[in-house]
């Protein structure tokens, strides 16, 4: 038996008040229908049928993904007619999942529930609400048994009661779904194609219908505007803390974490208050990172320390390494083991070599940096003519003085010294020293002298 899923996701989302789609917005960095689509999959989907409309274009050039079916719906005239677009291509063996592109947290777990309580008729999600608002309402008759779901613009008064809602997901046989939505009418409040009356019209076919309870309602909320879309950030960016300090990182508070794509961490990680973590990092055994930490697709070694206010940008850390407080690491940085970068240095497209420092106000950029140097405070990769960019080379055990300039291309030779203040612009020589200082000048008294 294959799996289909339908998702819908043509809706305007009006309320967001933006020029982006609604199922584009982010939620932990990554757009709504996207997570959507992904929790189909884990949940086993052999089909993934996308109902698009307004910026139909930008939805699909946008969501990334193999294999995705779009279909277009023109009009939107309600979520049956929604699916309807769909169904001609999913053959009738075949069962359908219904999700809905502006509902993203709803787990791999809970579809599968649905599908297997989908085996012999139409099942639907529901959940139960304080506040049910506008939400369908779930009838059942005095037994329990399920007998429809009644839109909110239909209810009457007493239906409004019921707090058992309609979270709009459902599975169903494709051949039970296309035969009751083709003969599913559109006489109700909105004049539209109802997805629901899917139930109640399987319910009076003495169809086996039922339900899955969702016990936590945050699961199936959806986005209407950025309020929720904001509160749904938070569920998640929670659930993903979870994760982690099941995984044995220590958070030192996971309410201030955010992780904007995957974080993968091995046990002991700590990380302070504040951080951001972005697309693909990983995070080996010990390392620790400080307070306001911004880390974008980066690799940390085993028992590194990235000290508060630090920013890494595709950066390879080895272990036991130092880096900040107030470094940036940019692309192409690769450190080695027990390398030091500190505070306001900045490092580009560089390798730095094991056990190397460079622990003040330095701009290294297109660098090859051996083991064992010493980068002094202020010193500069000149590596830019304003035409092409250059390499800097230093070779193992090199110290470089503070405030050197290095006009690239130019290399240090192993174990050569740069005097401090050196403008350097040729090679240096492996074991030599390199110094360029105009010779100092002392002028007794006139300090004085210019004082009276
Ligand atoms: C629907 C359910 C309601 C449920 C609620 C949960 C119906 C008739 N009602 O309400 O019982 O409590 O969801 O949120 O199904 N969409 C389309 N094309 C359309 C109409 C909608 O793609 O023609 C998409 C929307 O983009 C959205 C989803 O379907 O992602 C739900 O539509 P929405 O209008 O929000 O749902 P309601 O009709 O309010
Ligand atoms: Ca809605």
């Amino acid at each position: 038996m294959s799996i289909h899923a339908i998702v819908l996701a043509a809706g305007q989302g009006t309320r967001m008040r933006s020029r982006l789609p609604k199922v584009l917005h982010l939620l932990a960095g990554r757009p709504l229908l996207q997570h959507v689509l992904e929790a189909a999959v884990a949940a086993g989907v052999d089909a993934r049928h996308v109902v698009i409309g307004h910026a139909g274009d930008q939805v699909r050039d946008t969501i990334v993904g193999e294999s995705i079916q779009w279909v277009e719906q023109r009009q939107q005239l309600g979520t049956g007619h929604a699916v309807m677009q769909a169904l001609p291509a999913v053959p009738d063996e075949a069962t359908v999942l219904v999700l809905y592109g502006d509902v993203p947290l709803v787990r791999p777990e809970t579809m599968r529930l649905l599908l297997d309580a989908a085996a012999r008729g139409p099942a639907l999600l529901s959940t139960f609400l304080q506040d049910p608002g506008a939400y369908g309402r779930i009838m059942r008759a005095p037994d329990g048994s399920l007998l429809g779901i009644v839109e909110y613009k239909d209810a009457t008064p007493e239906q409004r009661d019921i707090r058992e809602i309609n979270t709009g997901l459902l599975a169903c046989p494709a051949a039970i779904l296309r035969d009751c939505l083709n003969r599913c009418g559109n006489d109700n409040a909105q004049g539209e194609y109802y997805l629901t009356d899917v139930i109640g019209m399987a319910v009076a076919d003495g169809l086996p219908v039922s339900a899955v309870i969702a016990d936590d309602a945050s699961e199936v909320a959806g986005v209407n505007d950025r309020v929720q879309l904001a509160a749904l950030e938070r569920v998640l960016q929670r659930r993903q803390s979870e994760d982690l300090m099941r995984g044995g990182v220590t958070l030192a508070d996971p309410a201030r974490l955010d992780i904007r794509g995957s974080l993968c961490c091995a046990a002991d990680v700590r990380i302070d208050i504040n951080c951001v973590f972005e697309g693909r990092v990983r995070i080996a055994e010990g390392a620790s990172i400080g307070p306001n930490c911004v880390i974008r697709d980066s690799e940390i070694g085993p028992g590194s320390v990235i000290e508060a206010n630090s920013m890494l940008d595709k950066a390879v850390v080895g272990s036991g390494v130092q880096v900040g407080p107030f470094a940036r690491l940019r692309p192409g940085t690769e450190l080695g083991d027990k390398s030091k970068v500190g505070n306001f240095v900045e490092i580009k497209k560089a390798r730095l070599g094991e056990g190397s420092k460079a622990n003040h106000l330095s701009y290294i950029g297109d660098a090859l940096i051996g083991a064992g140097v010493n980068i002094g405070a202020g010193t500069i990769t000149c590596n830019y003519d304003g035409v092409h960019k250059h390499q800097t080379i230093i070779e193992d055990g090199a110290f470089i003085g503070s405030d050197t300039q290095l006009v690239a291309p130019v290399t240090v030779g192993a174990g050569a010294v740069v005097g401090a203040g050196t403008t350097v612009t040729r090679d240096v020589s492996p074991d030599s020293l390199a110094t360029r200082r105009a010779r100092q000048r002392e002028v007794a008294g006139w300090s004085s002298r210019r004082r009276s």
